[in-house]
């Protein structure tokens, strides 16, 4: 039985006759920038996580990048940002001619391991970017007041976990502003690249909104410079019908997150930790498993999909080999990567192609 990795038909499937009506409506009025499903997703998102602000734009990299701007942060400047994620998260903060600074990750979950935060904070450190990778938030009490106690700014990075929660709380609310991606494939991904900027400060959301549309508070009003990342109307519109559908497509990979679990436990593959803290929404369902190869080998056989997220660690990759980092820097971060794989995961998978996963890797 063939599994995909991941499955957009299924979700698409259910509310396939409204995609349909609003994708036909932008065509049909040929409104592709800006307009009432832009501001209607702005107003939509903002209420979903009860904020004042939500601004789109064009990708979930813009969002960071353009948030960093909008709280001044730059050169000589330096953010602390996990070892293990993907490379948006520091790419970001370098393109704003700041430095990341990289942090290891905890031992039993994937996400920052606060402890190791203050030991990396310098005059020159501006801001904290967690990040709640593959759906599980991180210890954002622990952040919070590491970055209250060196006056930091926090901006989380949600774009793999729409939806979760951290004490109750969604995730994206509790930082000074937030950061989206709606890439097609994450918990909510639009019919290409799109983002969004959330805060309830109302001058960082001002500042961000001029930036991503060329510095313009309104057309030809120029007060600075900014850029082009707006995000375009049809994929507003198809965000604006999706996020009806969230809390189901969430709830879907809760539980197959949940067979995962029960059928894998007992063997010796690691399985995915959940803090007592957290609602994790399973954007990515990642065992370890020393047996990587063999198991890659038998997933190509059988042709079930799978993911490696990622295979390299941040601070490890080519891009910084100038800062001269060693494996032994970052001890927890590069032995996940040795060992993680990502199992197919997303909304309405059947039972059955679970099951066939599961047996898939007791067979080795
Ligand atoms: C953790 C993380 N941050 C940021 C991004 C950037 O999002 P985008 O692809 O929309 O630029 C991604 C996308 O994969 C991500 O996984």
């Amino acid at each position: 039985m063939k599994v995909d990795f991941g499955n957009l038909k299924r979700q698409h499937q259910r509310i396939e006759n409204e995609l349909n009506q609003v994708v036909k409506d932008c065509i049909d009025n040929t409104s592709f920038i800006g307009g009432a499903y832009v501001k209607n997703f702005e107003k939509d998102f903002a209420s979903f996580l009860d904020l004042s602000n939500c601004v789109a734009c064009a990708n979930g990299t813009d969002s960071i990048e353009i948030l960093l701007k909008s709280f001044n942060i730059g050169p000589n400047d330096e953010v602390i940002v996990p070892a293990h994620s993907w490379i948006s998260t520091s790419e970001a903060v370098s393109s704003n001619g700041a430095k990341p600074v990289f942090v290891d990750t905890l031992p039993d979950r994937y996400t920052i391991d606060a402890t190791k935060i203050e030991e990396k904070i310098t005059s020159k450190t501006k801001a904290i970017i967690p990040v709640h990778i593959y759906g599980h938030p991180a210890e954002m009490d622990e952040i919070m007041s590491i970055a209250k106690k060196h006056n930091l700014i926090v901006i989380e990075d949600c774009a793999q976990a729409h939806g979760a929660l951290y004490k109750g709380k969604k995730i994206g609310t509790i930082g000074d502003a937030a950061s989206f991606s709606f890439y097609p494939g994450k918990n909510l991904g639009a019919f290409g690249d799109a983002g969004c900027m959330v805060t309830n400060n109302d001058k960082i959301a001002e500042t961000a909104r001029r930036i991503a549309n060329h510095g313009q508070a309104k057309k030809h009003d120029h007060k600075i410079e900014g850029r082009n990342s707006r995000m375009d109307t049809i994929n507003a519109a198809v965000l604006g019908v999706k996020l009806k559908q969230l809390d189901a497509t969430n709830t879907s990979r809760i539980e197959s997150a949940a067979i995962y679990t029960d059928l894998l436990s007992g063997t010796n593959v690691i399985l995915p930790q959940v803090s007592e803290n957290a609602k994790h929404v399973f954007h990515l369902y990642v065992i370890q498993t020393e047996n990587r190869p063999a198991l890659i080998e038998a997933f190509n056989k059988e042709e079930i999909g799978y993911g490696i997220h990622y295979p390299t660690t941040l601070p490890l990759l080519e891009a910084y080999k100038a800062s001269n980092y060693s494996a032994s820097d970052f001890p927890v971060a590069t032995a996940y990567t040795e060992n993680i794989i990502s199992l197919p995961m997303f909304p309405y998978m059947k039972r059955e192609e679970i099951e066939h996963v599961c047996n898939v890797i007791k067979s080795i």
